[in-house]
């Protein structure tokens, strides 16, 4: 099938690379020139684990192209997925003039050229955007003989694992009542959906209504745990033994349910408000979503509470503190809602000097850390690690797990603050270290 992704970021590259794997014939377009630029010689704007091989396979195979403009990408397309970003505005709605502007750009290449289309809305719009969509385009297109068909179709992709995620997806949901597009969806995700059938139709509504609420139950699931947490570092419970103990339940699964430093991520903060606000513009109120973003923004406030304690009757501001990660979780260069950027900033004022390192996220990071002057950005953990009094760790990267005591060791207080719970805590407190989790 000839497909046209307008948008590509994080979910417009990543679907578009895939769907030109499961062999389409893929457009990508952006209006930013120089991510295009970039993308036509294969390379990507941020890191994820195997996209930049398969971009370049698909171009080699000329069945992937990158565009700024909307008739190039256009001119032959059966199919269009949206997949511009909605990012939070500051009433904590989702900013949909990207969407609009892709929105009256398409109608204006039709309203040239009359074609009929499908329109796949991938971009995470809160309930009711896509009908407005439909509207739009009918006003739009009254006096054309064309005709777009809107459609929803949320990702569910997990940024360090999107290709994976798009290829063997849990579920594939599509919002439609048109038959047409029934059929559209069956083809195109045929390849990823054979073994066993995982495509939903369900309304437009109810698509929407999924993402948000499938994203916002994730975030509650992780708030959910970090208070439970705190609970066991009072009475002296395993914040691990205890996720262990729930997790068996099929009821409750063990996944996103790893206390720490809490979520951050360019999803889940943005949708938790997105759908509180959905509730308000319906007359309703949820005190859940709410609760959970509370529990979330005290969380950095509970982490740093620890390091001042420790180091109550000493004075933090001749302290050098090392951080492990920036990025927001691992598998990623993206920093968008980091915990740990945010911690540093706190932080800063606090201590003479910050050390920090993360395997792929410090370009990303430096722009986002300028104001902060006293912060050194190191190549590797070892380095950022030398002459430092304590140590944080902020992301759980692999290469972090099994750390050396030795290189522990040069630690000045041998105090540790893991804000991922990923080191062996009995291990450490053996070798004379102060150890601090989150629940532990
Ligand atoms: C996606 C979804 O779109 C968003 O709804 C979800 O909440 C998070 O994931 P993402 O892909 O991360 O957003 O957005 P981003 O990485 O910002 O990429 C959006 C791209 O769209 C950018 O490259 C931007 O230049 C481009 N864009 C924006 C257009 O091509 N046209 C526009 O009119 C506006
Ligand atoms: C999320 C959803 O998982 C994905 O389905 C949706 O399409 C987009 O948003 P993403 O934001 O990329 O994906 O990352 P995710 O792996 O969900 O982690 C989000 C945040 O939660 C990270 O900051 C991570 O550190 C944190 N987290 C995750 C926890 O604190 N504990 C956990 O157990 C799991």
């Amino acid at each position: 099938m000839k497909i046209t992704v307008i948008g590509s970021g994080y979910v417009g590259l990543v679907s578009g690379t895939c769907l030109a794997e499961l062999g389409n014939n893929v457009i990508c377009l952006d209006i930013d020139k120089n991510r295009i630029r970039s993308l036509k010689k294969a390379s990507i704007p941020f890191y994820e684990p195997g996209l930049e091989d398969l971009i370049q396979n698909n171009i080699s195979k000329d069945n992937l192209s990158f565009t700024n403009s909307y008739k190039e990408a256009l001119s032959n397309s059966d199919v269009v997925f949206l997949c511009v970003g909605t990012p939070e505005d500051k009433s904590g709605r989702a900013n949909l003039s990207y969407l609009e502007n892709a929105v009256g750009c398409i109608a204006e290449y039709l309203q040239n050229n009359p074609r009929n289309l499908v329109l796949f809305i991938k971009s995470t719009v809160p309930s009711g955007t896509c009908n407005l969509v439909q509207k739009r385009f009918e006003q739009l297109l009254k006096e054309s003989s064309s005709q777009v068909t809107v459609a929803s179709n949320p990702e569910f992709l997990k940024e360090g694992a999107a290709i994976q995620d798009f290829m063997s997806p849990d579920r594939i949901i599509v919002g439609t009542d048109s038959k047409f597009v029934e059929d559209v969806s069956e083809i195109l995700y045929r390849p990823v959906n054979w073994k066993s059938n995982r495509l939903k139709f369900v309304s437009i509504e109810s698509a929407e209504i999924i993402k948000y609420a499938s994203n916002s139950f994730l975030a509650t699931k992780i708030s959910f745990i970090n208070e439970i947490a705190k609970l066991c570092e009072k009475v002296g419970a395993d914040i691990n033994e205890v996720r262990e103990g729930m997790g068996t339940d099929p009821r409750i699964g063990n996944s996103f349910l790893y206390a720490g430093l809490g979520f951050g991520g360019s999803c889940f903060p943005k949708d938790l408000k997105a759908l509180e606000n959905t509730f308000l513009d319906n007359e309703l109120e949820s005190l859940l979503l709410r609760a959970s973003l509370d529990v979330n923004n005290l969380q950095t406030e509970y982490f740093i509470n620890k390091i001042l304690a420790f180091y109550n009757d000493q004075d933090l501001s001749s302290k050098v503190i090392c951080v492990w990660g920036l990025s927001f979780k691992p598998e990623t260069d993206d920093i968008r809602e980091s915990i740990s950027i945010k911690m540093i900033k706190t932080l800063a004022y606090h201590v003479k000097h910050i050390s920090v390192y993360d395997p792929i996220a410090t370009d990303n990071a430096r722009k986002e850390l300028e104001t902060i002057s006293n912060i050194t950005f190191q190549e590797t953990s070892n380095k950022a690690i030398d002459g430092t009094d304590a140590l944080i760790i902020a992301t759980e990267w692999r290469e972090f797990w099994n750390i050396d005591v030795e290189i522990l060791s040069k630690l000045k207080d041998k105090v540790i603050f893991d804000g991922r719970n990923i080191l062996d805590k009995e291990f450490l407190t053996s070798k004379g270290f102060s150890y601090f989790g989150v629940g532990r």
